[in-house]
């Protein structure tokens, strides 16, 4: 399952790495930053079509809207994100990704991310490892002061901007630097490659880290909620993910409350 996972993944970057003219196709969701290509509908299009060819039981549950109900309790779901990063991608700021996730009775199965401007292709299986281009990736042993830390400032939800900025103002002064890519999917992949150390974002959306969070787990790194509780798969939430020393400790920083 998992090759031909990466197979359709693979293909979905195809369609992203040939878009032409994309500015034409943006459309305004839900406020002016949040935004929509006719590129995210196309690339959602042809992973339902080419994911549920393998497994034609599953639920579907991707951003751009499809059935949302009674998803949880089906015993397969693909969970995905046709372009995760599509500022960038408007942009022309070449980190975005397809995120496909599949979970088998509410936990993560197998996940794959990839960033088909720079050919990255993340993957990983639950109890097998993770892999970047084929090749095991573990999360850094380093110390949280010598160790980058993400970021996601959750641009989509004002409310939330004073705690993203709590949350930066308590951190920055313990870790190496501090950076923001804008793709929730490639960040997770790049705390399972051991490219930073931490990562927290206050809301996320289920295919933001449905197929990230198992690919960072499988690299060793602990992915929870903000609050250190289990990170839910039909639902929006925060997430905190590190390497296990990188994440206890901001737990307890983020905890402090001040
Ligand atoms: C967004 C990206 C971004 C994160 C946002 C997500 P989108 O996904 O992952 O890094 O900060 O919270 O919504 O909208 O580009 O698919
Ligand atoms: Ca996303
Ligand atoms: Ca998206």
């Amino acid at each position: 399952m998992l090759e031909r996972l990466i197979a359709v993944t693979r293909e979905a970057g195809g369609i992203i790495r040939s878009a032409r003219d994309v500015d034409s196709s943006v459309r305004e969701k839900s406020s002016p930053r949040d935004l929509v290509t006719n590129y995210d509908l196309l690339v959602q299009d042809f992973l339902r079509r080419e994911l549920l060819k393998l497994l034609p039981e599953a639920g579907f549950l991707g951003e751009e809207g499809d059935e949302r109900e009674n998803l949880s309790r089906k015993e397969w779901v693909f969970i995905v994100d046709p372009i995760d990063g599509t500022t960038n991608f408007i942009q022309g700021y070449h980190n975005s990704c397809v995120s496909v996730g599949l979970a088998k009775q509410g936990q993560m199965e197998y996940g794959v991310v990839f960033n088909p401007y720079d050919g990255e292709l993340y993957a990983a299986q639950r109890g097998k490892g993770a892999w970047l281009n084929g090749k095991p990736i573990a999360c850094t042993d380093r110390p949280l002061d010598h160790s980058l830390l993400i970021f996601g400032s959750a641009l989509y939800y004002r409310d939330l901007v004073g705690e993203t900025l709590r949350l930066f103002n308590a951190a920055f002064p313990l870790v190496q630097d501090i950076r923001r890519f804008g793709s929730a999917a490639l960040d997770l992949c790049y705390l399972a490659a051991g490219k930073a150390g931490a990562f927290f974002e206050c809301r996320l959306c289920p295919w933001d880290y449905a197929a990230g969070s198992l690919i960072a787990r499988e690299a060793g790194c602990t992915v929870t909620q903000l609050d250190g509780s289990p990170i839910d798969l039909f639902n929006k939430c925060g997430i905190l993910a590190g390497s296990p020393g990188a994440w206890r400790e901001l737990l307890a920083l983020f905890q402090k409350g001040e």
